[in-house]
């Protein structure tokens, strides 16, 4: 059956024919056409990039610009998936007129589909005027990586009675100003459970457990090309960064002793044309 671009109408059927959504994050054309080419269904280019490819310590200092320029490049590499673009921090805190401005930019100059923004009940009203300026909205709930400082750090959310309403209602109320769909980060199980059941949007889950309607990681964790630290919540299908490591490693000795370039990986010259050139050099320096 030939492809077609995967549409928020596709993301909405399989939750409803109960069929798993994934996505992965990408920062670049290479990653992007990879994750592509398997059939994950949305690619999103998280704020992450700032700590796995740029080398923040946290997700915070990512600007605007670096945003678009990461989602320029992962737009040339993805011909079906859903894209969405991460709004930075502070890229959607500061007023609603520069929230819808900045989600434009992702449309506009990178091509995404949609663009994503973390935040329970205080980002509402946010959401609703960037949806009516024609923009979708991915929702982020939970552990929101931006604001984990006032979260108590890196921790499960939602674990009393208290935080795990008002997470319900937060996902109730973005849905309603319009969200198409919704990231849960680090609660758990059951209660992304309860969430998933109660929206008529997908879902999508990071360290909430399976019975969300789809999944995501960071591409860096689950290839083990981020070494820093690893959450519990991550499988990684491979170690990418010792096998790279000594690979480089190898080239370094090769170049070293001389064993590469090999014949194999070099251009020769036809005997004849060399001797030529020796001749000419012999007649200029008499
Ligand atoms: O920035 C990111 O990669 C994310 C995902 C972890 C959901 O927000």
């Amino acid at each position: 059956m030939e492809r077609k671009k995967v549409t928020i109408q596709d993301l909405m059927g399989k939750k409803k024919e109960g069929k798993k959504i994934t996505m992965l994050t990408a920062y670049d054309f290479a990653m992007a056409s990879f994750i592509d080419q398997v059939g994950i269904d949305m690619i999103l280019v998280g704020d992450s990039a700032g700590m796995v490819v740029l080398g923040y310590e946290s997700t915070v200092p990512v600007t605007m610009d670096e945003m678009i320029h990461h989602c320029k490049a992962v737009r040339r590499g993805v011909r079906y998936a859903f894209l969405v673009g991460d709004m930075p921090f502070m890229s959607y805190n500061i007023s609603r007129e520069e929230a819808i401005r900045n989600a434009g930019r992702f449309m506009k100059e990178a091509g995404c589909d949609a663009v994503k923004l973390e935040g329970g009940l205080e980002v509402v009203e946010t959401v609703k005027r960037i949806t009516l300026a024609g923009i979708p909205v991915m929702a982020h709930i939970g552990l929101t990586p931006q604001t984990a400082g006032q979260l108590g750090g890196f921790r499960v959310q939602g674990k009393d009675a208290v935080s795990a309403q008002r997470l319900l209602d937060s996902a109730q109320a973005l849905e309603e100003a319009g969200a198409c769909s919704i990231v849960i980060e680090c609660i758990p199980d059951k209660l992304a459970g309860l969430i998933s059941q109660s929206l008529k949007i997908p879902t999508i889950g990071i360290g909430a457990g399976p019975a969300c309607d789809g999944q995501v990681l960071v591409t860096n964790d689950l290839l083990g090309l981020f070494e820093r630290f690893t959450p519990k919540f991550v499988k990684q299908y491979i170690k990418l960064f010792p096998m790279i490591k000594e690979a480089v490693e190898i080239y370094k000795n090769e170049v070293e002793t001389g064993k590469f370039p090999g014949p194999e990986h070099t251009f020769v010259m036809e005997a004849d044309e060399l001797s030529k050139i020796m001749v000419n050099k012999i007649h200029k320096e008499k």
